[in-house]
């Protein structure tokens, strides 16, 4: 799958619903299926919309070049996050702590969110304790906490999605090696990136159809609402506001609200960007699936430069592992593995928990690092492809526990 400008559609191309929002992308054609005429193009360009993701394995039109793949690009360089210090303890160690982490995380959330709707100021000194916990977390075994994020309940997205931008951000920013400064600054533009929303009327939020132009301008105000509530407020320092403010400017310069591009956008906003257009293409909403998170890897790093800052998605690949935690694959000795661990200077050879044989039966769990055992070529186990779990009835929370 890539994104490409709406000038560069044409007759027999695939359209892919990404299930991005239309609020947050007012510009993006997503209406899923082949392109069948001129005038469908030319509506679609009257209508106004920009660019367009679409799938070059599908559709009659055969001009178009697939992606890059996305193992040999990024491993040409994969050594600059290698120097990464090691994970201070275990996966299964970290994880009660997260998970209780997450839950109050959570918790909050649900309180500043309503709170901002009916008025009310948000906590900012307890989202400064949360994201401590954060930091710490991720400090110890990013892994743990990183894992959670794609193991929630739809029905609470835009919840579940501030503390996860948050999440995301801030284990993105440890590998980034940025000060704990910047990590606390991080966390709680991750948390409130979206706060604006509560001012935007609950007609435009859910509308099920298109928003009319006004409308939309309407949606877009978002990120200017949320920092001036928290500027209002106190507490949140420049760099917060900053990255609330500019978590939609893109690179090159056609994001809002102010149409900023390259070194006009803070540091801290091209993070939580990348970290909110991940979390929402992998997250299930009542709507749509979630996408296979290395699905969604790989559609962002078409998007590289353009949306996003050079260097950033890439960074970020390797950040999270081409095969996030969690992920479901099969392997090169045809057995099915849940991916439960990354190996961040290998990101090709993950840790996996073997859960099926090669004839697809649940057999014992078996821990395996396939870095380990790389040095052998004859025996080199390997993933082969990236799998949607359900179609095999595998639920990778149940063996991450
Ligand atoms: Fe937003």
């Amino acid at each position: 799958m890539k994104k490409i400008p709406a000038t560069q559609l044409r007759v027999g191309m695939f359209v892919v619903d990404a299930g991005l929002s239309w609020m947050d992308y007012p510009y993006l054609y997503q209406e899923e299926g082949e392109i069948e005429s001129q005038e469908r193009i030319d509506a679609i360009l009257a209508e106004g919309f920009e660019e367009i993701f679409v799938d070059p394995s599908r559709g009659s039109y055969a001009g178009l070049e697939d992606e890059e793949p996305l193992e040999e690009s990024l491993l040409q360089d994969a050594d600059d996050l290698a120097r990464i210090p090691s994970r201070k303890v275990s996966f299964k160690e970290e994880m009660g702590r997260a998970r209780r982490l997450y839950t109050d995380s959570l918790q909050f959330a649900r309180e500043f969110l309503h709170g901002a709707r009916m008025g009310y100021l948000v906590d900012y000194s307890k989202s400064e304790k949360l994201v401590e916990s954060v930091i710490d977390s991720v400090m110890r075994n990013d892994d743990a906490i990183v894992s959670l994020t794609k193991l929630r309940d739809f029905d609470e997205y835009s919840y579940t999605h501030s503390i996860n931008v948050a999440v995301l951000a801030v284990a993105f920013g440890k590998n980034l090696g940025l000060s704990h400064k910047m990590l606390r600054a991080l966390g709680s533009a991750g948390i409130f990136h979206d706060l604006g929303k509560a001012k935007i009327p609950e007609a435009i939020l859910n509308k099920p159809g298109k928003l009319t132009e006004e409308e939309f301008e309407i949606m877009k105000s978002h990120p200017q609402k949320g920092f001036e509530l928290l500027a209002q407020q106190g507490g949140a320092g420049e760099d917060v506001l900053l990255g609330v403010l500019q978590h939609h400017e893109k690179h090159n310069g056609r994001g809002y609200p102010d149409a900023a591009s390259g070194d006009e956008v803070s540091v801290l906003a091209r993070i939580i960007a990348v970290a909110d257009v991940y979390d929402a293409l992998t997250s299930e909403r009542v709507y749509k699936k979630g996408m296979l998170p290395y699905k969604a890897l790989s559609l962002m790093y078409t998007m590289r430069g353009e949306d996003f800052h050079t260097g950033y998605v890439e960074r970020f690949i390797k950040s999270m592992g081409i095969y996030p935690v969690g992920s479901f694959v099969r392997l090169s000795s045809r057995e099915y593995a849940v991916v439960s661990g990354s190996n961040i200077s290998v990101p090709l050879y993950p840790q996996v928990i073997v859960v099926l044989d090669y004839m697809q039966r649940p057999c014992t769990p078996r821990q395996v690092d396939l870095a380990e055992n790389r040095g052998d070529s004859s025996h080199v186990l390997e993933i082969i492809e990236c799998l949607n779990p359900k179609r095999y009835n595998i639920d990778p929370a149940a063996y991450l526990m």
